[in-house]
């Protein structure tokens, strides 16, 4: 089942992979009321990004603060609890239980929604291994979304991939966000597991990311427009 309630629109999250806050804007304004949903991560937050999140929630827009917090939980609270005072939708830490568990005490009530980054997808069985993990990606991936949603996190970054197994784990409870998107024809990139935005959402995710397809276009609002309609089509 595709739950509803998400206006297809806000299901486009586009990553605002941009080296400044110029550039960011620039892209913003040629999107105009195309697209309400944004992702600022490490490049443009640490270029200065950030206030960006309260300008575009002034504005009407969300914004996914992909900054991917892992930190001893008191910090990753404190942490989260400014990020919610900037005004973002969502803010992504990584699936450990301490960081989890800080993330959603600092959340609190607030209308910021906690995403854990269950594996992230360029780990495969033997980065694991390497770095002293006894179980490989799918069973972490499956360990890690049981403890999430037991600790209240809000959702799970995942590749397109995974969408189903995890949909069967933590059921319509929590949101299922995935990056590796490429419309049909578009330049893969460095990215491996890729779906068609219609084929991600039949498969289960809620929100889509997509950055380099709509950065890189002649004409991004045209291909965010395109984005939307497959997705519209998919839910049915
Ligand atoms: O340009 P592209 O559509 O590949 O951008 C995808 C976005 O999603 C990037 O901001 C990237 O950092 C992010 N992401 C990803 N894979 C993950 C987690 C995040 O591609 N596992």
């Amino acid at each position: 089942m595709i739950p509803a309630e998400i206006a297809p629109k806000d299901r486009l999250i586009v990553a605002l992979d941009l080296p400044s806050v110029d550039a960011a804007e620039a892209m913003i304004a040629r999107l105009g009321d195309s697209v309400t949903f944004y992702k600022i991560g490490y490049q443009l937050a640490y270029a200065g990004g950030l206030p960006l999140i309260g300008k575009l929630a002034d504005k009407g827009k969300k914004v996914f603060a992909d900054l991917k917090m892992h930190d001893i939980g008191n910090t990753v609270t404190r942490g989260v609890e400014s990020v919610a005072r900037l005004g973002a939708t969502f803010v992504t830490v990584h699936a450990y239980p301490q960081t989890m568990k800080g993330a959603v005490e600092g959340r609190g009530s607030s209308n910021l929604k906690i995403l854990a980054v269950t594996v992230l997808t360029s780990y495969n069985d033997d980065d694991l291994h390497a770095a002293g993990f006894r179980l490989g990606v799918s069973e972490l991936v499956e360990a890690r979304a049981q403890q999430a949603q037991v600790l209240g996190v809000d959702g799970l970054v995942s590749s397109p991939e995974e969408v189903g197994a995890l949909r069967k784990i933590v059921g319509h409870q929590m949101s299922l966000v995935t990056p590796g998107i490429r419309p049909a024809g578009a330049a893969r990139g460095d990215q491996k597991r890729i779906m068609t935005p219609g084929r991600a959402i039949t498969a289960g995710a809620d929100y889509l990311v997509v950055g380099r397809p709509v950065l890189e276009a002649t004409d991004p609002r045209a291909i965010a427009d395109a984005i939307h309609a497959e997705i519209a089509q998919a839910i049915g």
